[in-house]
């Protein structure tokens, strides 16, 4: 069945998956395109409304892109966020500067009036907070336009021309800083576009099938498999689309947590699915030795996992396809685009230059974890596969600072275990995100029994969250904690102490390294 679609025309903001994320959440069928697509490609969409996007650029610059002016004589709603309002301004006539002083260019979390009589507004609040992170300026507006609503210093935050039923916002509606920035979404999308909201994540399910098959054809499929939520959705996609054609292949690197290889076994040969468990922990220690670097560590192990894989797929025979387990914030913080590297998530900023395989499919790319989730549930995956807590692919890896060696990885696979048990008998896993232990590269002096020790500095770590962008730390409560530290000091030789993260992320990451 087709749906409506709205063309999200992409000019290079960090949000711009966001937004396609908040017009899914609406149940609307959308496509990010970026904006050098071809206009006829576009119109072949044929989409309700249209939305371009923020970016980093300055629209008055002759290199900073531009979208072709028939696009405006379609018929069809635009909303231009941030540099998409300017574009939209600037291609119809208005001007646009930079900021002549500090206080016209607005980031960050402004107050804001809004009026109401425009459609875009309807039935919100007059004030309320937007969130912006913008350098320039519309001096002027185009005929046919007018303003609705300002800042303190910005007499122009938001256009409208409602006969064209094109809008255009300085601030950023997709970010949950922006008050009833998603009413305001979704005002554009009903009330101006008429979209019917009836798209669900089981049509999400029948498009990513249809495209996997299209693409696989008759052709062979290997998976990286390492149990967690996000290759096994794939590997249960996958198995509907191509059934035979598909090889899970997990490799065990030696850095899993207790028992995980065995347990990832367990499950996955009850599936019908061609499945291959392949212990790699030697090769892979080795190449780990003496690297204490966390970018290192990562490209290593990338590297490494696409040489089984290739290794695997020579075994096979006439292997095309690379299949991964990739969601948006892997590739994200991995630096696409013009987004900062935070981390090279192994499979994406960790992937070798040379992959011998024909193609790297990533049906997962555009996905945040919870929307992974509720895909496995579409695929009929089991609760305790979906709502597992995530594990990284490089494992302990990056969970023990500094130099990697298989006492270490011992010490912490014991330590972990104790938390995770201790977690799951006070009935706080259900509502934790992630948590794990820390093997740190501190030694510190304590006393057991009557003697001195001098050893390891272990630290939980353990957050809330929905999308794994940001996250707060969890309020585990001090009887669990002390519990979990009595253990592991007394059941772990080799830590003397225990620590608990504070850290939100931002400015912190989920894992240490
Ligand atoms: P960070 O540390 O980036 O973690 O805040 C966000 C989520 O991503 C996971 N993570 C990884 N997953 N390969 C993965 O497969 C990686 O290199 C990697 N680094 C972080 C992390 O466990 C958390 O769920």
């Amino acid at each position: 069945m087709s749906h409506q679609t709205v063309l999200i025309l992409d000019f290079g903001g960090q949000y711009n998956q966001l937004i396609a994320r908040r017009v899914r959440e609406c149940g609307v069928y959308c496509e990010v395109k970026p904006c050098s697509t071809p206009l006829e490609e576009l119109r072949a969409l044929d989409p309700i409304g249209i939305i371009f996007t923020g970016g980093p650029n300055s629209v008055y610059l002759d290199t900073s892109p531009h979208v072709d002016l028939d696009i405006f004589s379609w018929g069809v709603p635009i909303l231009g966020i941030c540099y998409g309002c300017q574009l939209l301004a600037y291609s119809l006539g208005g001007q646009v500067t930079p900021a002549q002083n500090d206080s016209a260019r607005e980031y960050g979390k402004t107050v804001t009036d809004y009026d109401t009589s425009c459609v875009l507004f309807r039935d919100l609040p007059r004030q309320g907070v937007s969130w912006m992170s913008h350098g320039d300026y519309m001096v002027r507006v185009p005929d046919g336009f007018r303003l609705t609503a300002r800042s303190a210093n910005c007499p122009n935050v938001a256009i409208a021309d409602e006969t064209r039923n094109f809008y255009g916002v300085q601030f950023h509606p997709e970010v949950n800083h922006t008050e009833n920035g998603v009413a305001m979404l979704r005002n554009f999308l009903f009330r101006v576009c008429h979209a019917a909201g009836d798209w669900t994540m089981e049509d999400y399910k029948h498009t990513a099938l249809a495209a996997m098959r299209e693409k696989i054809g008759n052709g062979r499929v290997l998976l990286a498999l390492s149990g967690g939520v996000d290759s096994s959705v794939v590997a249960a996609l996958l198995a509907e689309a191509v059934g035979s054609q598909l090889t899970c292949v997990f490799v065990d690197h030696g850095l899993m947590r207790l028992n995980e290889a065995d347990e990832v076994e367990a499950a996955f040969s009850q599936w019908n699915v061609n499945f291959i468990r392949r212990d790699a922990s030697a090769r892979f220690l080795d190449k780990l030795a003496g690297v204490e670097e966390p970018e290192r560590k990562r490209k290593i192990i990338g590297e490494e996992f696409i040489r089984v894989f290739e290794e695997e797929a020579k075994k096979i025979g006439a292997v095309d396809f690379l299949a991964q387990g990739t969601i948006y914030p892997d590739v994200i913080e991995s630096g696409a685009g013009n987004a900062a590297v935070i981390k090279s998530h192994h499979n994406v900023g960790g992937l070798p230059d040379c992959v011998d395989f024909k193609e790297i499919i990533e049906p997962l790319r555009l996905l945040f974890k919870d929307e992974v989730r509720q895909l496995g549930r579409e695929l009929g995956l089991p609760e305790y596969l979906v709502s597992r807590q995530p594990f990284p692919g490089p494992g302990l890896a990056i969970r023990i600072i500094g130099g990697i060696t298989r006492e270490k990885a011992d010490l912490l696979r014991r330590a972990d275990f104790i938390f995770r048990d201790e977690i799951a008998k006070a009935g706080e896993d259900k509502r934790l995100s992630q948590y794990f232990a820390v093997l740190t590269n501190t030694r510190s002096v304590g006393v057991m029994g009557d003697g001195r020790t001098y050893d390891y500095t272990l630290a939980l770590r353990a957050v809330t969250t929905d999308d794994f962008m940001t996250a707060d730390w969890a309020r585990i409560p001090y009887e669990v904690l002390d519990k979990i530290s009595v253990r592991i000091v007394n059941e772990v030789q080799g830590v003397n102490r225990v620590l608990y993260d504070i850290t939100s992320k931002p400015p912190a990451t989920v894992e240490w390294e």
